[in-house]
């Protein structure tokens, strides 16, 4: 996709996603704050339907991954020892005409500013990107803490009390959704890179000799996970293996997985393997005694980890683009048959509205709002009165509501419903009584 192209889609995309009401920038009244957004009521439902999908496939379904919900702010020593202390960061340059920062390995020429084209720069220092607070009232370097930079550190720290009290044996694991901070240089492309933003991870502990085993079925699972629920097709998702310079040394394999965002392939997802680093680096930091005793050899040993980490922003961000769609629909507009219509293809599950309830006319509110108030038991429904039926219909799919189902007069006598489908447009009658099971077939499948 040309530049000017990738440019408008994400303009359309964003403009949508504040107008009606997914994402908006934080306090935007005072002129927003760099890598902050908001989810405003469509985005936080999606938001909390997708962290429900990746919650149930990952950890409620199966019997060998348990939860976590650990704090924001930890023990300092935890970031100490997982090494983003004193490792964590990017080599900064700055400019000392025009004082713009510039990330040194996204810099074309690391000697000349690309804002003011200036030689006059700094060296290149590195820029820590955790996110610094104090616990207390004393405002000093001894009551100073930080902003979790990943959710997976607490499972690390957390790892024998979630063991002991779920009474797993290896291989298991322990998955959490949280927030995590990072004071990153550049936050860019909408909410691909904030500083705010929600991970979904999970480690899974095994026997280093299973360890490649492990990270081939997660790898497999993950990219199951995208194309059954998400409906990424191969031609917008990728996965990228590290190469040996990319790898960290502790790291047998890792890789990412990667989206076509409109402004260009982008990380997704990591699935690594990260050795036993973590909880032996915790061992050493704590005094803690971390390891494994496997009563089946008899043996002591610090397990292996396999961990697969995602965003929800950013997953959230790949599904709207990957859903935004131009086409055009029948329309009663004067001396017009077809007019465009903007529809967002969101996955079923996910989508923020699943089913709108909107009654053909006033007269009828009443009849069918006791249906919605009967559907809204079982999927994320709307009920809308006001408008045109054909202004609520492109309402609806602009939020990317896959089920219209329209009260009319006729429903008075045959007591069913017309449902329209978002992405063929087709209608069909549905007796009230079959609603719930023809609505649940379309929506979970
Ligand atoms: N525990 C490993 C870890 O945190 P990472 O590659 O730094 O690995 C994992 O982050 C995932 O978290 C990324 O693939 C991405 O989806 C998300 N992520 C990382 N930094 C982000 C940011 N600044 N804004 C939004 N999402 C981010």
């Amino acid at each position: 996709m040309s530049a000017k192209k990738s440019y408008e889609l994400m303009e359309k995309l964003s403009s949508l996603c504040k107008r009606r009401g997914f994402i908006f920038r934080s306090s935007e009244i005072y002129g927003g704050i760099n890598g902050f957004w908001d989810y405003g009521p469509y985005g936080t439902e999606m938001k909390r339907a997708l962290e429900q999908l990746w919650w149930d496939y990952m950890v409620k379904n199966r019997n060998n991954v348990d939860g976590l919900d650990s704090t924001v702010i930890c023990h300092p020593m935890v970031w100490k020892a997982s090494g983003h202390l004193d490792k964590f960061g990017d080599m900064m340059i700055d400019c000392k005409d025009c004082k713009a920062r510039h990330r040194q390995d996204q810099m074309e020429d690391d000697t000349v500013c690309p804002n003011c084209g200036s030689t006059n720069l700094t060296e290149p220092r590195e820029f820590n990107l955790m996110m610094k607070t104090f616990v207390g009232p004393v405002f000093d370097e001894k009551h100073t803490a930080y902003l979790r930079a990943e959710t997976c550190q607490p499972i690390f720290a957390d790892f024998h009390h979630v063991r002991i009290a779920t009474r797993q044996k290896l291989p298991f694991g322990i998955a959490q959704i949280g927030k995590a901070f990072r004071n990153e240089i550049n936050p860019r492309n909408y909410t691909f890179r904030s500083r705010e933003f929600t991970q979904m991870e999970m480690e899974f502990f095994c026997k280093s000799e299973d360890s490649m085993e492990w990270y081939e079925y997660w790898k497999a699972e993950r990219i199951n996970y995208y194309k059954e629920f998400l409906g990424f097709t191969d031609d917008v998702m990728r996965i990228h293996p590290h190469g040996e310079g990319e790898l960290a040394h502790y790291a047998k394999a890792a890789l990412d997985i990667e989206f076509k965002f409109p402004f260009g392939w982008g990380e997704l997802e990591g699935v690594h393997h990260r050795g036993n680093w973590d909880l032996s680096r915790h061992q050493e930091f704590s005094g803690e005694n971390m390891e494994y005793f496997d009563q089946e050899n008899n043996t002591k040993y610090i397990p292996t980890c396999i961990e697969t980490s995602v965003g929800a922003d950013r997953t959230l961000l790949a599904v709207l683009c990957n859903s935004y769609d131009e086409d055009t629909a029948e329309t009663k507009k004067e001396g017009k048959q077809q007019a465009a219509r903007v529809v967002l293809r969101l996955p079923k599950v996910i989508a923020p509205v699943q089913v709108a309830v909107l009654p053909l006319s006033k007269k009828l509110g009443e009849q069918a709002e006791k249906l919605y108030v009967d559907i809204r038991k079982r999927f994320r429904s709307e009920f809308d009165i006001t408008g045109s039926i054909g202004k609520r219909y492109r309402r609806q799919d602009e939020i990317g509501t896959p089920f219209c189902v329209t009260y009319d007069y006729e429903t008075i006598d045959d007591n069913a419903v017309t449902v329209r489908d978002r992405d063929s447009m087709t209608q069909d009658r549905v007796s009230i009584e079959q609603l719930t099971t023809y609505l649940d077939k379309k929506i979970n499948g």
